[in-house]
């Protein structure tokens, strides 16, 4: 068996290659990086190493000879993610790779958020190639909100636009075990997984969260969506990274995080990483 991780090299690729790891032994396991120098690690634990560029098509069909099983993780580059998954589903099907699972998003079919487009193309280009597919359509990870936690402990003020929107996020690693359940097993073929946290909270809540854990105050403070992309764009956010974060939470208030769904628990075994705990990982780091 042999199972391949698009991305490997990314915070969610090196996580699904530790979870895998617990799964199957490293022999199974082929990372395909664009950069080796980032993989060292990976290559030190015995995981096998395949150059893989979604922009060098010749690398492509290649680096996929053998595989049973392709993990496509969704590409980092809005806006050019479609022709580069496109590009890995067609060299699978050259390959004759017989099954791939790919990273979505949460309700893609009808998610209202700018970023579900692209996952609903590629949903569509996996299902005409006839390959075996699993589809993970992942929620937000929790740890989008937690990259600043320190500075929002400081300032005493979390910004966002979610309203009282409910947010159902899991962390990255919840996700990863996930994939990597999927992977090691069989029964998964031709499904579609709307994985989502075990609870859900508001953007108060978090910021409540916030203040628990590191004993300072913290309040959220609303703002208009044009408020809000000001802000970013004052603190040097890029504009495209600053459109998606709004949106985001503009569609959160209207309920596009949320989800009462247990798959993911009912995957990992166990469940979800609470908010609590992250933010608590998060402020000690
Ligand atoms: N649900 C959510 O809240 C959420 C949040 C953020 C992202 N996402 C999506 O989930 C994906 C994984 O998340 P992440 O946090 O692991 O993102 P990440 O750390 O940015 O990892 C993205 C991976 O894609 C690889 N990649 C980018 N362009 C490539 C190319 N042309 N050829 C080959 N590989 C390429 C990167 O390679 P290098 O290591 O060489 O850079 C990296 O390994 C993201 O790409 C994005 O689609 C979801």
């Amino acid at each position: 068996m042999k199972i391949a991780i698009t991305g490997a090299t990314g915070q969610l690729g090196q996580l699904v290659i530790q979870a895998l790891l617990k799964e199957v032994p490293a022999s199974h396991i082929i990372a395909l990086v664009r950069n080796e120098a980032k993989a060292a690690t990976l290559k030190q634990q015995g995981v096998e190493l395949r150059r893989f560029d979604y922009d060098a098509p010749e690398t492509l069909a290649p680096a996929l000879q053998g595989i049973d099983k392709l993990l496509l993780i969704s590409a980092n580059e809005v806006g050019r993610r479609t022709p580069q998954h496109q590009a890995v589903i067609e060299a699978a099907q050259q390959a004759g790779v017989p099954y791939i699972a790919y990273t979505s998003l949460l309700h893609a079919d009808h998610s209202p958020l700018g970023l579900a487009q692209e996952h609903r193309e590629t949903e569509a280009l996996i299902k005409n190639s006839g390959l075996a597919y699993t589809f993970l359509r992942n929620n937000w990870y929790s740890d989008n909100y937690l990259a600043d936690v320190q500075q929002i402990a400081e300032s005493g003020v979390l910004y966002g636009a979610a309203q009282d929107g409910k947010i159902s996020s899991a962390s990255r690693k919840d996700y990863a075990e996930a994939a990597a359940k999927v992977l090691a097993a069989s029964g998964h073929e031709n499904k579609t997984y709307e994985l989502a946290g075990s609870a859900s909270f508001t953007r108060a809540d978090l910021a409540q969260t916030i203040a628990n854990v590191s004993g300072k105050a913290v309040h959220y403070q609303n703002l208009s969506a044009a408020e809000y992309t000001q802000g970013l764009l004052q603190a040097g956010l890029p504009q495209g990274l600053v459109e998606v974060i709004v949106d985001a939470d503009v569609q959160t208030a209207k309920g596009a995080m949320y989800s009462t769904d247990k798959t993911l628990e009912q995957l990992i075994g166990h469940p979800s990483t609470s908010i609590q705990e992250a933010v608590k990982a998060a402020l000690q780091n």
